[in-house]
């Protein structure tokens, strides 16, 4: 297939009448369409506005997805207390799989092509193999609680553990890798610390397996986690094994001096949330600063009840304004680096290699954006305009390892539709 438009092929490269040619699972060639065109003459072509890389969803809850709107309006711990934690006690095998589809048709329709995913106690199985199904790039797992969580949800560490192992066996990998397994310790509130040096343990065990977890959300949350430890809760997570490279930490909003440096020393990705942290009122993330210090940063939609929507978009267009009147700096996430957030760094948060650009020999995880409409219209700058004035709506096509998930022209989703 040969996608041409202005591609986009990286948050520093555009070319104008650009194509990307694809074959199989990878993307064979990046280039002038003039000079393309005749070389590939055998293949289908299609023209958008915009053809750019897939985003990376670097945190979301996709088995959230039915709970959007019922915690509108309250703090964190009380959100998860009261309104959602109950939720996902409630979700049998059946609500879970439902939950996890709808969140990831919702992902690919809005240009989201891979996921590091918070799923939940339990039926994950039925969540992972949604994903497998779905077609999306995922890292996902189970979630790990043992202690100061309800009934229902609180499960003794080795039993935890022992189910996460056996995901692991099951999915990590799968379908020719496009599936990797994240062991997922909810937070240090609900979890021990014999839970979280199992975890780690577990993640030392298996080649390529990531820990994905929640810190520092809110100050409520690290209150919490100094009481019963006497430490701060990235010091804290450090100690026990769950800051490193192969580590994502949701949120990070409020963190001293040590703790920025421990993030930064470990090479502990971190995934901004911005409008879960504006709904939430979690706060506002030292985003710039994190990256001076040369920290990874990905951009995540959080769960629906935190945010309402998995448009990538939204947060693309948060994160960069947030910065700015944090900092009263227009300069602050320029266009460029939100973009980079969104898919480079996500890309390597989520531990999936040539993932996250248009270039010749990557994956063939590719959008094709509308923008024959005024919103575009004059285009004078791609990346300001996925940036700033883009919606999920404006994706016509998505493609994940070659595959058509989502072609708005021929009726939309794949997998609503079997005959295509
Ligand atoms: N911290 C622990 N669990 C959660 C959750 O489900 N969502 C968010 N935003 N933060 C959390
Ligand atoms: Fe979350």
């Amino acid at each position: 297939m040969l996608l041409a438009g202005t591609v986009v092929a990286d948050p520093d490269t555009v070319i104008d009448d650009g194509a990307v040619v694809v074959e199989d699972d990878t993307i064979t060639a990046v280039g002038d369409e003039s000079t393309l065109v005749d070389r590939y003459t055998d293949h289908e072509r299609r023209e958008f506005g915009i053809v750019a890389p897939g985003t990376v969803g670097g945190h979301i809850h996709s088995v959230q997805s039915l709970g959007r709107g019922i915690a509108d309006d309250v703090a964190l711990l009380d959100w998860l207390e009261e309104y959602v934690l109950p939720m996902e006690a409630g979700l049998g095998p059946d609500g879970t799989r439902l939950a996890a589809e709808l969140g990831y048709l919702e992902c690919i329709e809005s240009g989201v092509t891979t996921v590091i995913d918070h799923l939940s106690v339990h039926h994950a199985e039925e969540a992972l193999s949604a994903a497998v199904d779905s077609g999306i790039r995922a890292r996902a797992g189970k979630v790990l609680m043992d202690t100061n969580a309800p009934d229902g949800l609180r499960q003794k560490a080795e039993h935890g553990l022992a189910e996460t192992e056996a995901l692991i066996w099951r999915f990590h990998g799968a379908d020719g890798g496009r599936i990797r397994y994240a062991i997922t310790p909810r937070f240090a509130v609900t979890c021990t610390e014999e839970c979280l040096r199992g975890c780690r343990d577990l993640a030392d065990e298996y080649d390529g397996v990531r820990i994905h977890t929640h810190a520092s959300e809110n100050t409520d949350e690290i209150a919490v986690v100094e009481e019963r430890t006497g430490e701060r809760n990235i010091a804290f997570l450090d100690e026990v094994g769950l800051t490193g490279e192969d580590v994502v930490l949701a949120h990070c909003v409020h963190t001293d001096e040590d703790e920025r440096e421990l993030i930064a020393e470990t090479g502990t990705h971190v995934t901004h949330c911005p409008s879960s942290n504006m709904k939430l009122a979690s706060g506002i993330a030292p985003v710039e600063d994190y990256l001076d210090r040369g920290v990874n940063v990905a951009l995540g939609n959080d769960g629906p009840p935190c945010n309402n929507t998995l448009d990538p978009f939204t947060e693309l267009k948060q994160a960069s304004l947030l910065a700015k009147v944090d900092a009263l700096d227009p300069t602050a996430v320029d266009a460029s680096t939100a973009l980079r957030m969104a898919t480079l760094n996500g890309a390597r948060a989520a531990g999936f290699e040539h993932v996250g650009a248009l270039r010749e020999g990557w994956k063939a995880d590719v959008l094709g954006i509308d923008t024959d409409h005024t919103r575009a219209t004059p285009l004078h700058d791609p990346i300001g305009h996925l940036v700033f004035a883009a919606h999920g709506d404006d994706v016509a096509f998505t493609m994940v390892d070659g595959d058509v998930l989502y072609d708005e022209g021929a009726g939309g989703h794949r997998t609503l539709d079997a005959e295509r």
